[in-house]
């Protein structure tokens, strides 16, 4: 019987992931081996993960070469995804935050801001009646301010250790961000059986951990 695919985003979450997956019966610490397979197989529970780039996650989904997949709600709302999440994993959490040099004056009419965040930056200022310039970049946001690129940045930050690090200081949380789980909806209704087992496993390892 083919396995239960559950594409899951390389990097920081893995780690949190492997033990709430532990708590839900899911023994997963080949998510945290040092090894390039993209493949990762748990045989005796005939689940494999994807690992995979967070942002492309919806897209194995979506398309059913996944039937599960674990992503940051950024990523879904960036893409406006209607991608059915039964679960909020409670893990990831950190918030999308405006952010711009410490010390610097509120910034000119019609700032400039570079994000990875097009749609969910130019969607904040709009609701605060602010016009700006949205500039897409794809990573080490934090140097858009500091080299003249643009005047604020729309970014993600957890520790907060990146933004200091780099002379930026927090000016207005856009959303809070946390995991979640996607589910394929034809998957979640052909293999209703093993997926919405794990689902509710999922769900009460979650809820023990908030208790
Ligand atoms: C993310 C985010 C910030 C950083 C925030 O970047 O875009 O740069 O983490 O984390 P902190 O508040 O704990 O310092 P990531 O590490 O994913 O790399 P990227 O810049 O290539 O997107």
């Amino acid at each position: 019987m083919t396995p239960v695919t559950i594409a899951v985003p390389k990097g920081r979450v893995l780690k949190p992931l492997a033990a709430l997956l532990a708590r839900a019966g899911l023994p997963a610490d080949v998510l945290l081996a040092d090894d390039r397979a993209l493949i990762r197989s748990v045989g005796s529970k005939n689940v494999r993960f994807l690992l995979l780039k967070p942002d492309d996650v919806p897209t194995y989904v979506e398309y059913g070469a996944a039937d599960l997949g674990v992503c940051g709600r950024d990523v879904l709302v960036e893409r406006e995804s209607e991608l059915y999440q039964p679960v909020d994993l409670g893990i990831g959490k950190c918030r999308m935050v405006v952010a711009g040099p410490v010390g610097s004056e509120e910034p000119r009419d019609l700032p400039r801001v570079a994000t990875k965040y097009p749609r969910m930056a130019a969607a904040h200022f709009a609701r605060r009646g602010v016009q700006a310039e949205i500039v897409y970049v794809s990573g080490s946001v934090e140097l858009a301010p500091i080299t003249g690129l643009s005047d604020l940045i729309v970014d993600l930050v957890e520790t907060g250790s990146t933004l200091v690090r780099n002379g930026l200081a927090e000016r207005e949380i856009v959303a809070k961000i946390s995991s979640v789980l996607v589910a394929n909806r034809a998957s979640y209704k052909l293999r209703r059986q093993e997926i919405a087992l794990l689902v509710e496993r999922l769900r009460e390892a979650v809820e023990t951990s908030a208790a």
